[in-house]
């Protein structure tokens, strides 16, 4: 199968590509077809490694209003909406919303996702769940799960043993929240045991990391520390960080240099911080949203995630990385020329290292054909005009595709 004239990741030039059993096999300027070989004219239009969700949290995804709204917004608010949802919690239950919102992403060319599924719950039904989801969907979502302490390990009963439980599961990454811990001790001990148990289980670790607009808010500098002293590095993610954005500069010069040296990655989720953040402030409000732009100048690798699809926390989402990419650059102040043309990275190329998918992703000769082609000449265009993603192929296989709506001014 030949893919002629591809903007590969806003290339100039335009190049042609040959799949063959499922792989990337040539791609070149004027590949010549193969006697009886289809042919797909892209006629230009942008190619780009399939999109990937590095956050989210499938477990509570579509549950939005019910049994009640947020009303406030908040994320306190948002906790007791949970609770009252998490009564009706079953297996089925998860899969039926998990196996909606996978078909949503993946419609808007998602193929990868890392969800944090919550394990302070004694029976572990989401993980149970998602497991078995993970294994059902796998040729058309490749989906990494991380056991995630919603209520904290060491201030959960048995918390410890629920994240050994989930890890012998079968999760993919150990998670933990260190600011939601009842102490500073606590908090300390508990990043401690995460990382030590994904250490001993050859396990990612992916934090949700001082999400909260408290300056004294100090996991990352453990988070880091622990993953440059037992060299895991770039095995290691902190997520959220926003208590960063609130920081003072004397402080941030500091860490950036423990940052640089320990290689960990960053998700930031800007729309959910936007949203969720800066609710105890008067006026002027935090942004909450961490320092994506410094990190990124720096040379950490950062992405960005969803973080809530339509659930108690965050009342919008349709799967759509596109609406995500738009957020982050402004909220960021990411706005620039170069800035807008690469931001596709922060769901593409930056979030595969923080799934650490190696060789298995990317558009190179050699690598799994699984990419997606969206309807616009570069991905400025695309931002810009919401443009939709007209077919994903998933190691050589198509399993998304869109029609374009026409839109038209009748005068
Ligand atoms: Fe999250």
């Amino acid at each position: 199968m030949l893919f002629k004239n591809a903007c590969i990741e806003n290339s100039s030039v335009l190049r042609d590509i040959r799949v063959e059993d499922g792989k990337f096999a040539k791609i070149a300027e004027n590949i010549e077809a193969n006697p009886g070989e289809e042919v797909i004219d892209l006629g230009g239009k942008l190619l780009l490694p399939p999109f990937i969700e590095s956050h989210v949290h499938l477990d509570t995804c579509l549950t939005a209003g019910d049994p009640v709204w947020n009303m406030s917004g908040t994320l306190f608010e948002g906790i007791e909406c949970w609770s009252k949802r998490k009564d009706k919690l079953s297996k089925a239950d998860v899969k039926e919303r998990v196996n909606r919102a996978v078909r949503m992403q993946a419609a808007n060319g998602v193929q990868f996702v890392r969800t944090h599924v919550d394990v302070t719950d004694p029976k572990l039904t989401a993980m149970e769940a998602l497991i078995e989801l993970r294994e059902e969907l796998k040729d058309f979502m490749e989906i990494q799960i991380v056991a995630f302490p919603q209520e904290g390990i060491l201030s959960y009963p048995n918390g410890k043993q629920l994240m050994i439980d989930a890890v012998n599961m079968g999760a993919d990454v150990v998670g933990a929240i260190p600011h939601f811990e009842f102490t500073r001790e606590y908090s300390v001990e508990s990043l401690n045991f995460a990382i030590e148990l994904a250490a001993k289980n050859d396990k990612l670790v992916d934090v949700h990391c001082d999400e909260i607009d408290d300056e004294a808010s100090r996991g990352l500098e453990t988070v880091a520390t622990r993953a440059l002293e037992l060299e895991l590095f770039d095995k290691v993610t902190a997520s959220h960080t926003t208590a960063m954005h609130s920081y003072n500069n004397a402080y941030v010069n500091r860490l950036m240099r423990l940052l640089k040296m320990s290689k960990i990655n960053f998700v930031s989720n800007p729309l959910v911080n936007t949203h969720l953040q800066g609710r105890v402030d008067t006026y002027p409000k935090r942004r909450g949203v961490t320092r994506v732009k410094e990190l990124t100048a720096e040379g950490i690798n950062v992405s960005f995630g969803h973080d809530d699809i339509f659930d108690p926390w965050y009342p919008l989402g349709n799967g759509n990385m596109r609406d995500v990419v738009f957020m982050g650059l402004h909220v960021t102040q990411m706005m620039g020329y170069d800035d807008i043309m690469n931001s596709y990275n922060f769901i593409t190329n930056n979030a595969a290292r923080t799934l650490y998918l190696g060789d298995r992703y990317g558009i190179a000769e050699g690598r799994p054909a699984s990419f997606v082609v969206m309807d616009a000449k570069n991905y400025y265009d695309a931002l810009n005009y919401n443009s939709p993603v007209l077919m994903s192929y998933k190691n050589g296989k198509k399993i998304a595709e869109a029609t374009p709506a026409v839109r038209t001014a009748l005068f």
